[in-house]
């Protein structure tokens, strides 16, 4: 039997999509039977009363979780969202309802031990509710109370090997694809240069000393599967120099029909015959490919990296062997200003461990940024009102043809006098001889 009536969350429960109000009854009725004996070390009931308040929010038409509350563990300053209910009464089960951020693994994998481990941990001492993952990427934990969290942070740090996440203005735990553990299409170890900048920067993640939040993400391709050009401050993006690799065989077998274009993913309905021209040639966006009789042709000099040729036909078109990565700066969602795709800032660079070169530029961006930024602004933000220009001196990076502001837009540069040739000073004499008329 429900603890509390829920006529209005449940009208949520209908409809064909999965839903959270029936997830969370799940988790009250495995709790109340507790077949597993666990000694809960948080209200038995705190999932009946998650649903009670949220329930009675939207019967008031109003929220009854108090903003505010500082809690954490000794020594971190983010890590743990601190939320109090103002009906402690009424939802005793929920007065303390923290959220824990738990640093994912890079690529996300996990073994079924450890996952185990994070569940009986939680169901220990916590609601059991958990969401994988969170926007950022982490493990997120719903609801604990303040007794709790110094007994998780030392079972995650001892027992788990892992940590808390980063919340706040401070870094947020970093995130990656899958990279090369399973991608051929990778440019960049992106697990690797992931986990290696958590560490290096774990002072930034578990410290507040920024002005606002900030996000690295690293895709090791184009293609973009963590989406790091729209969601991180900072994102990776892995990027091949040379050619694309072609194997004129594979693309005959393509045109053939004896190999499935994009992988196969297209079974189940008949989409006709492969047309290497219309599915392929007319479809890329810089129109660099062509055939010639029947070899394929690419002027890699105009690729811009769409991804789409290799993606449509992966056993013929491989990325490149000179591979790192690009740099954009300043993503982020709408806030303050509107939201922001990354500008590229810089368009390549080796990316291969110690990373010492991505690792220089980093800091001077932080030292800048903890400098320059105004309190709860992101840094494409400050990009913004500064000026890119100011963004790429002070990374002491040239200014590039190639660093656009968002796609088909380009950055507005104000020079210096020094830096143009001739300097300001010109003789209009000089200019009419070449222009007469
Ligand atoms: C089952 C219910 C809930 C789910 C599934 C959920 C899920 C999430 C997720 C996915 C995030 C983003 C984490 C990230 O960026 O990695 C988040 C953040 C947050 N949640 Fe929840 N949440 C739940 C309940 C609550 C409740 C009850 C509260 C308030 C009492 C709350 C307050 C917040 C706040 C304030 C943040 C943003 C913190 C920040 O970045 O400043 N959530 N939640
Ligand atoms: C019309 C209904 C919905 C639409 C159109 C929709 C659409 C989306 C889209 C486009 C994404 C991003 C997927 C991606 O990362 O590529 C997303 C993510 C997500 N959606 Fe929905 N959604 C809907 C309903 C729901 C419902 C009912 C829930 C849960 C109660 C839900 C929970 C989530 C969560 C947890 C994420 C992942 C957020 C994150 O951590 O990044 N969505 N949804
Ligand atoms: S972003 Fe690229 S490398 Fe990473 S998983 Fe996606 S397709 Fe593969
Ligand atoms: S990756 Fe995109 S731009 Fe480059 S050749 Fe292929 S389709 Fe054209």
């Amino acid at each position: 039997m429900a603890k509390h009536k829920t006529p209005l969350l449940d009208e949520l429960e209908k409809g064909p999509w999965p839903s959270f109000v029936s997830d969370i009854k799940r988790e009250a009725e495995s709790r109340a039977k507790n077949e597993k004996g666990v000694e809960y070390q948080i209200p038995v009931d705190v999932c009946d009363d998650l649903l009670g308040v949220l329930e009675l929010s939207f019967t008031d038409g109003e929220t009854h979780w108090k903003h505010g509350g500082i809690v954490g563990v000794f020594g971190y300053g983010g890590g743990v969202i601190g939320r109090y209910c103002d009906q402690p009464e009424m939802f005793p089960g929920v007065a303390h309802f923290h959220t824990v951020r738990v640093n994912q693994p890079s690529g996300l994998y996990y073994s079924t031990e450890f996952l185990n481990k994070l569940c009986d941990l939680w169901e220990f001492r916590g609601s059991g509710m958990t969401n994988m993952h969170g926007s950022t990427g982490d493990i997120v934990w719903l609801g604990t109370t303040t007794p709790q969290l110094e007994e998780i942070f030392y079972e995650l740090t001892h027992n788990l090997d892992t940590d808390l996440g980063g919340s706040g203005s401070n870094l947020r735990t970093p995130a990656c694809c899958l990279g090369m553990s399973r991608c051929e299409y990778s440019c960049i170890d992106a697990q690797d240069l992931c986990n290696d900048l958590t560490h290096e920067f774990q002072d930034f993640l578990h410290r507040p000393a920024f002005p606002y939040k900030f996000k690295f993400k690293m895709d090791g391709c184009p293609n973009g599967c963590v989406a790091s050009i729209a969601r991180s401050d900072l994102s990776f993006i892995g990027l091949w120099k040379d050619n694309i690799r072609i194997n004129q065989e594979a693309v005959k077998a393509y045109i053939g029909g004896e190999i499935p274009p994009n992988g196969g993913a297209h079974a189940g309905r008949d989409w006709g015959k492969f047309d290497i021209q219309k599915e392929i040639i007319n479809l890329c966006p810089t129109k660099c490919m062509w055939m010639e009789g029947d070899t394929l042709k690419i002027n890699d000099k105009e690729c811009n990296h769409c991804m789409h040729c290799i993606n449509a036909m992966p056993r013929a078109l491989r990325i490149g062997e000179d591979t790192g990565c690009a740099m954009l700066l300043g993503a982020k969602a709408p806030i303050l200003d509107g939201a922001q795709m990354g500008t590229l800032v810089v368009p390549f660079i080796k990316c291969e461990s110690p990373y010492t070169e991505i690792k220089d530029l980093i800091e001077k961006l932080f030292e800048f940024w903890m400098e320059e930024g105004k309190n709860r602004e992101r840094v494409g933000e400050t990009m913004k009102r500064i000026g890119l220009y100011k963004i790429l001196q002070v990374l002491e990076v040239e200014v590039d043809a190639r660093v656009v502001q968002e796609p088909r837009t380009n950055p507005y540069i104000f020079w210096k006098e020094e830096e143009v040739t001739g300097g300001w000073d010109r003789k209009i004499e000089d200019y009419r001889s070449r222009h007469k008329m």
